[in-house]
């Protein structure tokens, strides 16, 4: 997506050799315009596809699943990390472990939002080495739901998420894919 590796390049910010900042327009300060194009372009890639629930990942992933979920016209349901007295006993849950943060987060979605018959999209910014993501398809297994794509705003695929991901055999999108950060310079694939 052209409009998105150009934003990226222009105000994305290279932290060593393997982050990149980019909390100008999505995980701090987020252009709506932009994350409509997002919303647009997740949808004409997943155009085929009968989903009926786009689930995604505290935090940053939910403005992104809320504008995407409008041309979809599904809820959005997301993961919650931490543990809420609001949030019911009966959860789907799965232990993720971000390497950028060093912590393991048990995260959980409430049973009653996920049914067998379900369809779902799984939409997040990041897919770095691929965690997130593999809890969020471990709670849709065990929910016995359907998962039918992945959609991803910014892969890096010098990292692993790529591969522990295609081993399932589900449509993986990235709308920019960068191969490498090489002295502050981004290379995309
Ligand atoms: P993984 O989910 O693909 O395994 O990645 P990893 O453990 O490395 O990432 C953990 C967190 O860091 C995720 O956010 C992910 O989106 C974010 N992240 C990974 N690589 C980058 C990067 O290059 N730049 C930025 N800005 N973020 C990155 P999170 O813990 O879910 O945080 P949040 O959604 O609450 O912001």
């Amino acid at each position: 997506m052209e409009l998105l590796k150009k934003r990226i390049c222009e105000t994305g910010q290279v932290i060593g050799d393997r982050i990149i900042k980019v909390d100008g327009f999505l995980n701090h300060q987020i252009d709506i315009a932009l994350l409509n194009e997002i919303g647009k372009e997740f949808k004409a890639r997943f155009v085929s596809s009968q989903i009926t629930k786009i689930l995604t990942i505290e935090a940053s992933g939910i403005g992104i699943a809320c504008i995407t979920a409008q041309y979809f016209k599904v809820p959005v349901l997301f993961a919650k990390k931490n543990e809420a007295s609001n949030l019911d006993k009966d959860v789907y849950s799965s232990e993720v472990y971000s390497f950028t943060k060093d912590k393991t987060y048990n995260v959980q979605v409430a049973k009653k939002f996920l049914a067998p018959t379900d369809k779902v999209l799984i939409i997040d910014d990041f897919l770095a080495n691929g965690n997130a993501v593999q809890g969020l398809l471990d709670i849709v297994k065990q929910s016995g739901a359907q998962t039918l794509g992945v959609g991803i705003v910014i892969e890096k695929s010098f990292q692993q998420g790529r591969k522990k991901i295609s081993d399932e055999n589900i449509q993986l999108e990235s709308l920019a894919i960068i191969k490498e950060l090489r002295q502050g310079q981004i290379i995309f694939g």
